[in-house]
This record gives C-alpha cells, sequence and structure tokens, in this order.
C-alpha cells in the first residue's frame, strides 16, 4: 500500500498531464485556470487511496475516473461561485470575476461533460456501476444546491432540513469518490456501500467545517472571503444552531437581535460579518461547530469500524479522514 503522500503527488501529476484543446481558448483557458489553481484535490485523493486499498495496479482504469471527480467538483465550483456571488476562491479570482458570468456557465458545462468523457475509463467490470453512481450523485449535488438557494430566502431552516441538504450538495460527492475507487478494485458492492457511508458521515463533518471556517477561519489560508456566507444570509450550521440556541435562551429579545444583524444589507459588509460573529461567539456557537464537527468525524470512524477491512486498510483511511479535519483551509 502506498503512503498518502505518493498518492496525492500521484494525483497531482495527473491533474497537470490532463491534456485539453488550446482553441476556444475562451471555453478552455477557465478550465485550466480552475484546476491549475489548485485546491485539496480532497475527492481524487480519497478515490485513489479507497483503490489502493486492494490493488497496486495504478494506470489510467484508476486515474482517468479519479479525474473525472475533481473535474466534476471543479465544475460545480464555478457555478457555485456565481451563485453564491463568490469573488476569491482558492486564493484567487473567482472564474466569473476574472472573465464573466456567461465564460463561467459554458466552461463549467464543459468540465461537465469532460468528467463523463474520463469516467469511460473503467474498466468494463463496473463501468455501469460506476457511472450509476456518478450519475446519481450528479443529480444529487444539483438538488442539495437548489435546496441551498432555496434556503437563503427562509428565516428559519430546521437543522435535520440542513443535514439533508449538505448530504445532497457535499457529502454524496466525498462518500462517491471513495466507492468508485473500492469498485474499480473490485470491492463487492456491499463493502462498496460500506465504504460509501464512511465517506458520507465525513463529507458532513466536512462540510460543517467549511461553514464554520467561513465564519472564523484564516482567509490568506482558506483561500475564500471570510464571511461569504453571512452577507448572503446562508443557512450555515452556525446560523441554525444559533437560532437554535437564541430561541431557546432568551426567545424575544436574542431572536430579534438577530434577525436585525441578518437585516443589515450587503452593503454594510464588513460591519455585518463581524457583528454576526460576535454574536455566534457570544452563545458559543463556533465552540459548537467544532463539537459537531468532530462528532460526524468520529460517526464515520464508526462506520469505518463497522466494515469488513483489515485493520491495515482501516489505519490507512482513518489517516487519510484525519488529515481533513484538521484543515484550516
Ligand atoms: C468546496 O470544496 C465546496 C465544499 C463542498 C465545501 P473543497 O473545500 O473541497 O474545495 P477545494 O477543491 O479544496 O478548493
Ligand atoms: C458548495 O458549498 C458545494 C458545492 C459546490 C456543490 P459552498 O457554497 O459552501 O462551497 P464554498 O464554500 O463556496 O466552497
Ligand atoms: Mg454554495
Ligand atoms: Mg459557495
Ligand atoms: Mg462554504
Amino acid at each position: 500500500m502506498l503512503q498518502l503522500e505518493e498518492i496525492y503527488k500521484i494525483i497531482d501529476d495527473e491533474i497537470s498531464r490532463l491534456g485539453w484543446p488550446e482553441e476556444p481558448n475562451g471555453l478552455y483557458a477557465p478550465l485550466k485556470y480552475m484546476l491549475d489553481i489548485g485546491g485539496k484535490r480532497l475527492r481524487p485523493r480519497f478515490c485513489l487511496t479507497a483503490y489502493n486499498l486492494f490493488s497496486d495496479d495504478i494506470g489510467e482504469h484508476i486515474l482517468s475516473p479519479a479525474m473525472a471527480l475533481e473535474v466534476f467538483h471543479s465544475f460545480t465550483l464555478i457555478h457555485d461561485d456565481i451563485m453564491d456571488k463568490a469573488d476569491i476562491r482558492r486564493g484567487v479570482p473567482t472564474v466569473y470575476k476574472k472573465w464573466d458570468n456567461n465564460t463561467a456557465i459554458l466552461s463549467g458545462d464543459a468540465m461537465c461533460i469532460s468528467s463523463y468523457q474520463l469516467l469511460n475509463a473503467a474498466p468494463e467490470h463496473c463501468l455501469k456501476a460506476v457511472h450509476n453512481i456518478f450519475t446519481k450523485t450528479a443529480l444529487e449535488v444539483c438538488e442539495g444546491q437548489q435546496m441551498d438557494m432555496n434556503f437563503e430566502t427562509l428565516d428559519d431552516v430546521p437543522m435535520e432540513d440542513y443535514m439533508t441538504m449538505i448530504g445532497l450538495k457535499t457529502g454524496v460527492l466525498i462518500a462517491c469518490a471513495a466507492s468508485i475507487g473500492a469498485l474499480i478494485a473490485g470491492a463487492d458492492r456491499s463493502l462498496g456501500q460500506q465504504i460509501y457511508d464512511f465517506g458520507f458521515q465525513l463529507g458532513l463533518a466536512f462540510q460543517i467545517q467549511d461553514d464554520y471556517l467561513d465564519s472564523f477561519g484564516d482567509e490568506k489560508v482558506f483561500g475564500k472571503k471570510i464571511g461569504g456566507d453571512i452577507l448572503n444570509n446562508k443557512k450555515t450550521w452556525l446560523l441554525i444552531k444559533c437560532r437554535e440556541l437564541a430561541r431557546k435562551k432568551d426567545a424575544e429579545s436574542l431572536v430579534s437581535k438577530l434577525e436585525d444583524l441578518l437585516a443589515m444589507g450587503e452593503s454594510e459588509g464588513q460591519a455585518k460579518i463581524d457583528a454576526v460573529k460576535a454574536f455566534y461567539r457570544s452563545l458559543g456557537v463556533d465552540t459548537l461547530a467544532e463539537e459537531a464537527i468532530n462528532a460526524y468525524y468520529n460517526k464515520a470512524i464508526s462506520e469505518l469500524e463497522k466494515t469488513s477491512l483489515n485493520s491495515t486498510q482501516k489505519a490507512q483511511l482513518e489517516k487519510f479522514a484525519s488529515t481533513l479535519v484538521k484543515r484550516q483551509f
């Protein structure tokens, strides 16, 4: 079995080897830009890590589907940044900011389509299963993104609905990445499902952490604007928990204070971000979020324990998972 660092290097090399046409430059330049600026590349890494639990035969049949996951994910981010009005990603201007909306839409479309081409390199024995899970996942991501947008204009989103939403927009693709790796390596369906369940819980922890870092991270390290979710009144784990606590503690005054903060316009920018963060802190929402991240991480580990993997394989996945929740970016 390879070291995780070796797996990461293989993925980085493979991304830089992806060949894209030169013309039309307006279509392919943004796509190359998005892939070159990096990011954590956790989905292809996870896919290859899961594959490598069972097989050392690393070739196009696994690397190309691993690339499909990163290209698909990066496509969703290009469109997500338009939807979330986000100006920076991975520490640089977002595609729609650097170019324009139409460019971002079309380059994103090209990436979505390319991801299916890349997926086709999966071996015959599992090609249909891999296609099925990828396609199902891709639709679920759209469903999650739609729910995320619907929530922007709702005042009161129950935590349960939030969890459904992040499972769809984030959990399923991370889970899919791991299970595709296992399927290509020839793992049976039930083990593939167990690995999926592990990845899904890890994905939930990952998204709550993304929400946490969006308010409490360091912009230079995180690579996205701190407070972007606050400005958009995004129904993040923090905001939902904050409303729950405000209601419980002192229904009238705290909830109305929160309403006033949320009603601050985007023009109030930094003042709104600072005020909402201070309010979160006053109720201890930041600490509770860290606890929730750990709780979902632990759920992931208990799913991992339930699998029929041997102890070396489990240790490899646990190591991978722990690097994710220790992240600051
Ligand atoms: C961002 O994904 C969107 C979420 C699901 C939180 P990542 O945090 O994996 O973004 P990159 O690929 O590392 O930039
Ligand atoms: C995005 O969630 C998830 C997808 C793109 C599917 P976010 O909107 O929280 O992701 P970031 O914070 O912009 O990376
Ligand atoms: Mg979003
Ligand atoms: Mg976003
Ligand atoms: Mg986010």
